[in-house]
């Protein structure tokens, strides 16, 4: 075993959004590399891993795919017991589901304590970015901004269909939930901006934030 000096982490990581936004077909994207246009709504919890191999660590993420009608149910807390990092997801052509990510966000507050007292490292994808920004992402610092007030690490434009930042979302969480267990916040996270940003694809709401 050569690499019987790597360290292996294990991370169980939420998916939470409205109906609909795309959860399931983000970490179908991340995890099998396919897409569906069919919708079939999650029941209750589904699950999937994915195996990151990086420089000195071996990550598996525990993916928890939660139904979005699981907002209006009792289970989340059971759901979000020991998670370690989430994704919460809105569609950015339907505002409501944007207004839903605080209603989320609170929940995932208020029934998931950290041992360390700290809040749940998160992400916010704003998702479906291929059938354009509308109304919520035209304005970058207002996005930075939402992040920053409501605990977001990072924010990224995604899209399941043509595979946009996904891979750069995740890493962001991974990068915050290993520098928090590390308790180093310095240079390994400080590469701020995801190169998505440059190319005026991603735009306005791609970052990753140092802390
Ligand atoms: P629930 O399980 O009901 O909570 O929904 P969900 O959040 O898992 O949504 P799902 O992944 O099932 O996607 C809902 C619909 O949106 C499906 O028809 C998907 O094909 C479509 N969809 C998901 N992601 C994208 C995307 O990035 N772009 C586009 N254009 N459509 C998407
Ligand atoms: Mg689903």
């Amino acid at each position: 075993m050569q690499n019987h000096h790597l360290k292996e982490h294990l991370y169980k990581i939420l998916v939470i959004g409205d109906l609909g936004v795309g959860k399931t077909s983000i970490i179908k994207r991340y995890v099998h590399q396919n897409f569906s246009a069919n919708y079939r709504a999650t029941i209750g919890v589904d699950f999937a891993l994915k195996v990151l191999s990086l420089e000195h660590e071996t990550v598996r993420l525990q993916l928890w795919d939660i139904a979005g009608q699981e907002r209006f149910g009792n289970m989340t807390r059971v759901y979000y017991r020991e998670a370690v990092g989430a994704f919460i997801v809105f569609d950015v052509t339907r505002p409501s589901t944007f207004e839903a990510v605080k209603k989320w966000k609170e929940d995932l507050d208020a029934k998931l304590n950290l041992s360390n007292g700290k809040r749940v490292t998160a992400v916010l994808l704003a998702n479906k970015c291929d059938e354009g920004r509308d109304v919520l992402t035209n304005n970058g610092i207002r996005m930075e901004q939402f992040c920053q007030e409501n605990g977001f690490v990072g924010c990224f434009e995604t899209s399941a269909k043509e595979n946009i930042n996904i891979d750069e979302a995740a890493q962001c969480l991974v990068k915050h939930i290993i520098a928090n267990e590390k308790d180093l916040l310095q240079s390994e996270v400080s590469d701020t901006i995801s190169p998505q940003q440059e190319t005026g694809r991603g735009g306005t709401c791609s970052m990753c934030f140092t802390s």
